[in-house]
């Protein structure tokens, strides 16, 4: 071989392996690098039940739109089979890369694995799948058993101000029945509970489906079956908000009569903490567009991303509220 084609030769034996190595990098499945290429994303929402998915919705929408990327998007209605079924949509129309937030953790297997056989990799986003790690990239969203453990700790604080009842019977409005924060919000209070606060009770704790309405009517039966509850943990602020109405439409006053802790930091829950009717809340942030947007970037860019991308959140008490409320951005 004269020197000119052995070089030619070793340059495009150097292209081919390079390449190869890009496409399985971090356990992905080979797919082509599409660092300047038009990249469409389908997108599969969880539905629209609460103001911090209107506000995830908003965020996943502009930042897609800043980022050059072309967004396909689908709103579930809280099913888990109009999230499969999208999926199996966006597998069929080729898209560059597939993310949802899903509504509960179990049952993804199968359509994860048919994403993987069509070589489209799949970033989970707001919530974790109870799948094998191997079927997704990464997911980007907030630790829920570490906001549950928060939630514990800002009853502490609020049982330390003047009025705090006793002894602490406590109410929970649940998410929905399955999902990540539901599960894990519960995890991380009752993990605090257990380790500090053995004379703390959870005397009910039922499902509000992460809805205003669905807290107002579950505290409207709480506040018949159990007159006792003197403290409300909702793991959200929606759920918290239709509770408020309830517990006023019963007479009582929110806040005092009943001490309320809630998640996510919303705009109507921080009015509603300036009010003096939510105690204190945990943040949980909704804009996860950016992050999203870069990390899908960098995956179809054939670089390597933590498995985990975590949200950074605040904690804030009532006393707090009108301050931080003319900055809060959803
Ligand atoms: O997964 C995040 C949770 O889902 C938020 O706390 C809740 O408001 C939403 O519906």
């Amino acid at each position: 071989m004269s020197k000119k084609w052995f070089v030619l030769a070793s340059m495009g034996a150097a292209v081919l392996l390079a390449s190869a190595l890009a496409g399985t990098a971090a356990g992905r499945p080979a797919q082509k690098q599409r660092t300047t290429a038009k990249i469409t994303l389908g997108f599969s929402q969880v539905g629209s039940e609460s103001g911090w998915r209107t506000a995830n919705t908003k965020s996943i929408q502009s930042s897609a739109k800043a980022a050059g990327i072309t967004l396909k998007f689908s709103d579930a209605q809280q099913k888990q089979e109009n999230q499969i079924q999208a999926i199996r949509d966006y597998i069929s129309q080729k898209v560059d890369v597939i993310s949802f937030s899903p509504v509960v953790t179990t049952g993804w297997d199968t359509v994860l694995k048919e994403a993987q056989a069509a070589k489209i990799p799949v970033i989970l986003t707001d919530r974790q799948v109870d799948s094998d790690p191997s079927l997704f990239v990464t997911l980007v969203g907030s630790d829920f058993e570490n906001e549950g453990e928060r939630a514990a700790h800002m009853l502490e604080k609020v049982l330390q101000l003047p009025g705090a009842p006793s002894p602490v019977n406590i109410a929970v409005l649940e998410g929905t029945t399955g999902s990540a924060p539901a599960i894990d919000r519960a995890k991380g209070f009752k993990k605090v509970m257990d380790a500090s606060h053995p004379d703390w009770k959870i005397v009910v704790s039922q499902t509000g489906d992460f809805t205003r309405d669905g807290g107002k009517q579950v505290m409207a039966a709480f506040l018949q079956s159990h007159p006792e509850a003197n403290v409300l943990f909702a793991h959200n602020d929606d759920m918290a908000i239709g509770a408020i109405q309830s517990i006023e439409a019963a007479g009582k006053k929110p806040g005092t009569d009943i001490k309320i802790v809630s998640c996510d930091g919303v705009h109507d829950g921080f009015v509603a903490m300036t009010q003096g009717k939510i105690n204190a809340i945990v943040e949980c942030n909704p804009l996860l567009g950016p992050q999203l947007m870069d990390t899908i970037k960098t995956v179809l860019g054939g670089g390597t991303v933590d498995k985990w991308i975590k949200t950074k959140e605040g904690d804030f008490m009532a006393a707090d509220a009108a301050a931080a409320l003319p900055s809060r951005q959803y």
